[in-house]
């Protein structure tokens, strides 16, 4: 890290955002240093989902993952527990597990062979005589994050080891979050996630999901044009939560009993499981869609299955599924989207819930595309020198006051009237990180090391 160059940059990412007046720099999507600081002052120290539980259930279970720039492999040891390693070898630093996801006892570096059990412990080296004890292997185990949660089965690192707590970190996101995961007797990734790039800023889409309801109805226009468009009517209820820490989330739907469209065995677990206020708010709700800060997207959404949608006719169907926007520089990242089902639903709603989202939201899904060709046209239609001096516009419903709670146990939470409020939050936490050198995430001065 040149602290030296940093210096200059940081004191000009105080003005990337102004809060007061709802306007966001372009440079922020495509200055390359922005992109470059964002790796080291936002994903060491913020905590980053790495993997579902249910991506390794057993002993040996590894998935290889990214946090930020650096690589990491989540194993489960022998002992069952979870540990996050950076996935770099000690001795030169090649990657010591090269596949995507499996089963290993230990990793045999493809290098010079050092090898690493799935407690991260270095168990062998070859032609160890030849150091003649100026290597202690004690010392060179896998780089292991020093802090891991796991919240509803999601597992959660964060690189910092002074970092407060993920239930502080996440703070009323959580309340939202048992609406999708704490819901059931738990939930399973369906298959292996979806992975592909995309030529845009990974913010472009961590804000949208953060709360962009209003791209719905021009970006996703086709459903109204093509008469796909919602038939349930009624009284609208919607909620709009915005957390301090840059998480957001927006809930949707229709007066009425729609539940996300759960059958009754589901409708039961989640009975009881949830609060009775959370299950009164799950009552009218057809989306919950956010996101955690920085780049972890949730969106659960039920969509008709009738012959019209290409589904089976039987009412309502919902998804679950987690999306995380990997930062790849400036102007590309690669999008990991998981499915998730409740692991005691019955086949017939597992198999359409799959449908469901494979035809709305996966990597084909309809809009899933319309999605990516803005964030794609923005990155790259700011790159120019002009473009990049216009102040980019998230005004809506600044300033409005915040009236009553219409979730009595959430303060964070405000009725869902139009607000960009929520991308505000995601980009307000963005500069107060950017612009805190020498400073963890909860604001406590670091030491020097
Ligand atoms: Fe891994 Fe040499 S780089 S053994
Ligand atoms: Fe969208």
């Amino acid at each position: 890290m040149k602290y030296k160059s940093v210096k200059k940059v940081v004191g000009s990412h105080a003005d990337l955002f102004r809060a007061q007046e709802g306007v966001v720099n372009p440079r922020i999507f495509t200055d390359p240093e922005t992109n470059r600081l964002e790796m080291e002052r936002i994903f060491t120290r913020t905590w980053l989902y790495v993997a579902h539980e249910s991506e390794i259930p057993n002993p040996g279970d590894f998935v290889t993952r990214t946090m930020g720039d650096d690589p990491v492999v989540v194993w489960r040891g022998q002992d069952g527990k979870v540990r996050v390693f950076l996935n770099v070898c000690r001795h030169r630093g090649r990657r010591v597990c090269s596949e995507d996801m499996g089963k290993a006892a230990h990793f045999k570096c493809p290098y010079h062979g050092w090898t690493y059990g799935n407690n991260g412990e270095l168990i062998s080296v070859p032609f160890f005589e030849g150091y003649q004890g100026q290597l202690d292997k004690d010392l060179l185990g896998l780089y292991e994050t020093p802090q891991l949660e796991i919240f509803h089965g999601l597992i959660f690192a964060n690189w910092d080891a002074k970092a407060e707590s993920l239930g502080d970190y996440l703070g009323e996101a959580r309340w939202v979050l048992d609406l999708l995961f704490g819901r059931t007797e738990g939930m399973e990734v369906v298959g292996a996630p979806m992975r592909w790039e995309a030529d845009a800023n990974w913010k472009l889409a961590a804000a949208n999901f953060a709360g962009d309801g209003t791209h719905i109805f021009t970006t996703h226009g086709f459903r109204g044009a093509l008469g796909l468009a919602d038939k349930l009517k009624g009284e609208r209820v919607s909620y709009r939560l915005t957390t301090n820490r840059g998480h957001a989330s927006a809930l949707s739907g229709f007066k009425g009993n729609y539940c996300m469209g759960l059958p009754e065995d589901l409708q039961a677990e989640m009975r009881s499981n949830l609060t009775d206020e959370q299950c009164k708010v799950m009552e009218p709700l057809l989306i919950i869609v956010g996101n955690i800060f920085p780049n972890l997207s949730f969106l659960s959404s039920a969509q008709h299955t009738s012959e019209e949608w290409g589904g089976s006719g039987s009412g309502l169907v919902s998804f679950v599924t987690l999306r995380q926007w990997q930062p790849k520089g400036a102007g590309k990242m690669e999008v990991w989207s998981w499915c998730l089902v409740d692991k005691n639903a019955s086949p017939k709603w597992k198999e359409d819930s799959r449908e469901s989202y494979l035809r709305v939201f996966g990597m084909g899904g309809m809009f899933e595309q319309d999605d990516m060709e803005n964030w794609a046209d923005i990155t790259d239609a700011l790159q120019g020198p002009i473009a990049n001096r216009l102040w980019l516009q998230y005004k809506m419903g600044l300033g409005r006051p915040h009236k009553g709670r219409p979730i009595p146990s959430l303060k964070d939470v405000r009725d869902g009237a139009l607000s960009e409020d929520s991308e505000r939050a995601f980009y307000s936490y963005w500069q107060k990180l950017m612009t805190r050198t020498g400073h963890d995430s909860n604001g406590r001065k670091r030491k020097k090391r």
